[in-house]
């Protein structure tokens, strides 16, 4: 069984424009995987990652995650799904600046009620792979975009969830600490198996990924696989997005 099933989603926003976001999505990520979404700017690749989140709801289709639809639960086990099921890593960190590097990344054990033993095991453990053991007791101000970055990842994966997805994980940072939070991300997929699921821009980011996803004004465009030459693929994922078409936004973010 595949982790994560999408079938026919579908999700048309109301209001004095009806806009059809997403029309008849059907994909399927396998256990481990590690996959790239692309698309022009307003083809539904946030949509879609938001109705997977179960931040918001589809107009028809469903979601399986582990075989259980998470729109079918009711909201207290929506939200315990959320904490045990999923991390999130976002494009502005969302890491809370009153709180240290290391309090941020164990807040989901916090709130999940874990031992200060446990939590303090698991996050030198998390730190030290991450390279970020030297600035644990830092508050976020104080420490590089990168590292914020490599922080928010750490909070996202802490309590193991089934399944990671990153909106832009890159999309504020230079191409160095790009390279570096990419690295982080291909690694705990490959040593902890984790499940990943990433919207991305940038073609040099989504050349880490196994396979990526293209869709164009809601539904799927097309998807490549990596397969053993990481720099074919990347010329590959800038083909597509070349006959993709889009707008300069896409282009702009280009890295070379
Ligand atoms: N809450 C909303 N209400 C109404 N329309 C929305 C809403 N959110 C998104 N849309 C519309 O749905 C479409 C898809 O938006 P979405 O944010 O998923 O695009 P995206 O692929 O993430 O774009 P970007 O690359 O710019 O982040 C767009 O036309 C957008 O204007
Ligand atoms: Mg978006």
């Amino acid at each position: 069984m595949s982790l994560l099933q999408v079938r026919h989603l579908t999700k048309i926003y109301g209001g004095k424009i009806v806009q059809k976001a997403l029309d008849n999505i059907t994909f399927s990520i396998e256990q481990g995987e590690f996959v790239g979404i692309m698309g022009p700017s307003g083809s539904g690749k946030t949509t879609l990652l938001n109705l997977i989140a179960t931040i918001d709801q589809p107009t028809s289709g469903e979601i399986l995650i582990n075989g259980r639809n998470p729109h079918h639960l009711t909201r207290k086990e929506t939200a315990l799904f959320r904490r045990h099921e999923l991390g999130f890593v976002f494009q502005h960190f969302n890491l809370l600046d009153t709180l240290t590097v290391e309090e941020n990344i164990v807040l989901p054990l916090t709130l999940n009620g874990e031992r200060v033993e446990e939590m303090d095991k698991r996050v030198n453990k998390l730190a030290k792979k991450l390279g970020i053991e030297q600035i644990l007791g830092k508050r976020t101000f104080e420490i590089s975009g990168g590292q914020m970055q490599r922080t928010a990842i750490a909070r996202a994966i802490i309590h193991e969830p089934s399944l990671i997805l990153a909106d832009e994980p890159t999309g504020n940072l230079d191409s160095k600490s790009s390279k570096d939070v990419m690295n982080t991300l291909g690694t705990i997929n490959k040593q902890e198996m984790a499940t990943t699921l990433m919207v991305t821009h940038d073609p040099a980011a989504a050349s880490y990924c196994d396979r990526v996803i293209f869709i164009k004004d809601g539904k799927l465009y097309n998807e490549i696989y990596c397969g053993d030459n990481r720099q074919a693929f990347f010329q590959k994922i800038i083909d597509m997005l070349s006959l993709l078409g889009g707008d300069n936004h896409d282009l702009s973010t280009i890295r070379l």
